[in-house]
């Protein structure tokens, strides 16, 4: 299964943790979308958005690299870290695979350090995390999807 994975990771490199430890788990092509000039993704099996939750949210370049990137029919999973509230998460990638008729064969998330506003005053939130527990669970989502028979 070959995949790309695009993210975007801005805080503390948190989501960035988690999907190297994937792309070290096999074929997959990381790209940062703040740093992409032209993509085509139509030759991966299967695509990867990530980002943190910003404002209960994924990241909007995230979301817009989807709308414009994202080729019909591709299927996509999901990855995301937060601080300590997801909220919707990953509402608006959903409504954009479904737009574009994208399967989506699963969601990963874990908490991440948080030192956002007035959580740095104490030190922050998730304090350590990704951890090597949440890095050991991202590697066992990303293996469970290399396993999905359709994607072979
Ligand atoms: C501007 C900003 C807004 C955030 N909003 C939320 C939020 O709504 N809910 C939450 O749980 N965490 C929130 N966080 C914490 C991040 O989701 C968390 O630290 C995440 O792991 C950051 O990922 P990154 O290091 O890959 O950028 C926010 C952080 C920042 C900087």
């Amino acid at each position: 299964m070959k995949a790309a994975i695009c993210y975007l990771s801005c805080h503390h490199g948190n989501t960035r943790k988690l999907v190297e430890t994937m792309a070290a788990e096999g074929n997959v092509d990381l790209i940062d979308v703040r740093t992409r000039q032209t993509v085509c993704l139509n030759e991966y099996d299967c695509i990867g958005l990530a980002s943190g939750i910003y404002g209960f949210e994924m990241h909007k370049a995230v979301v817009d690299f989807a709308r414009q990137y994202l080729p019909a029919g591709k299927p996509v999973f999901l990855v995301y870290t937060y601080g300590g509230v997801k909220g919707m998460g990953t509402r608006t990638l959903r409504q954009i695979a479904e737009e574009k008729g994208c399967r989506v064969l699963g969601e990963f998330s874990c908490k991440g350090y948080n030192t956002f506003g007035p959580f740095k005053l104490i030190g922050g939130l998730s304090k350590g995390h990704p951890d090597t527990h949440d890095l050991e669970q991202a590697r066992t989502f990303y293996r469970s999807l290399e396993e999905d028979e359709n994607l072979l």
